[in-house]
């Protein structure tokens, strides 16, 4: 497995292997791996020729007061990661590589960005999307693959690349649970000891709202308000950002439910801001 770090290098290879006619998969990430990132590199592994990971904790993605510098890194580790998983490529940039001091395009997709996280976290889908669309400028990959935890940022980037035309297929993966039902996140290193016993009650209210929905209950205030009322009695420490159901695709809120629908949430709990979601399946 190579490593490289500038830009430049990245897009030789990119350029490369796109000459060779090789499909190439890039899996994004900010590293400090977890099952969740390895499942990701296997089903790259596994449908491509080339995978390209790349390691890049984004500050564009960053709000002022939130946790850029505390992110958890361990570049030896996740590179020896990748190398087991049989990635062929890591790229891990200097931000200043990334954004040149004169850095002035971005990309956003204000429609998608403006609810759910975007709320509490403005300018955080205006950096994902930018070195996203970096990366796919650099790696030129066939297709990029993302975690269904940041359902948010899946839709967004898909919205972005179809309405953009850019020829990368997006595909998205399931979320990757802890035994209790945690979702797996580099954030939940945060977590104190009683935070963490009490982290695993936001995937139980999600599913408390997935049979709901499966038993006949089509009014999304109906469930939003069973979810609050769980969370408020079952995570004391927590505080709600938001719990929303919304289309799946266009991320609009839900009054009924129609067809599918998206419950989403996002909780603080301590120093940690933890996301989570379930589809809501209606039959018929
Ligand atoms: O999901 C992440 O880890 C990041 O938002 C991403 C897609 C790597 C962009 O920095």
């Amino acid at each position: 497995m190579r490593i490289v770090h500038t830009p430049e290098a990245l897009q030789a290879v990119g350029m490369e292997w796109r000459r060779q006619g090789l499909k190439v998969a890039l899996v994004p990430t900010m590293g400090y791996y977890h099952e969740g990132h390895a499942s990701l590199i296997r089903y790259a592994r596994s449908v491509a020729d080339k995978v390209i990971v790349s390691l890049f904790v984004n500050p564009a993605q960053f709000g002022p007061n939130e946790d850029l510098e505390a992110y958890p890194r361990d570049l030896e580790r996740d590179s020896a990661l990748v190398r087991e998983l049989g990635g062929d490529l890591l790229y891990a940039p200097d931000p200043a590589g990334m954004y040149a001091s004169d850095h002035a395009t971005w990309v956003e997709v204000p429609a998608l960005a403006g609810t759910l996280c975007g709320v509490s976290r403005p300018i955080h889908f205006r950096g994902v999307c930018t070195v996203v669309m970096k990366l796919f400028m650099l790696a030129q990959p066939s297709l990029a693959v993302f975690g269904e935890k940041d359902w948010q940022q899946l839709a967004i980037i898909r919205k972005m690349v179809a309405d953009l035309n850019v020829s990368v297929e997006i595909v998205g993966r399931p979320i990757v649970r802890e035994a209790d039902g945690l979702a797996l996140s580099s954030r939940n290193v945060y977590l104190t000891a009683g935070e963490r016993a009490q982290a695993p009650q936001l995937r139980k209210s999600l599913e408390m709202a997935a049979r709901l929905a499966a038993d006949g209950e089509r009014d999304a205030a109906v469930i939003v308000g069973a979810v609050r009322a769980y969370l408020t009695a079952h995570l004391p420490a927590g505080e709600e950002d938001y719990i929303a159901v919304v289309d799946p695709a266009s991320l609009v809120r839900v009054e009924r439910l129609e067809g599918d629908a998206l419950c989403a949430l996002a909780f603080r709990l301590g120093k940690a801001r933890l996301i989570d979601n379930i589809l809501l399946k209606v039959e018929g």
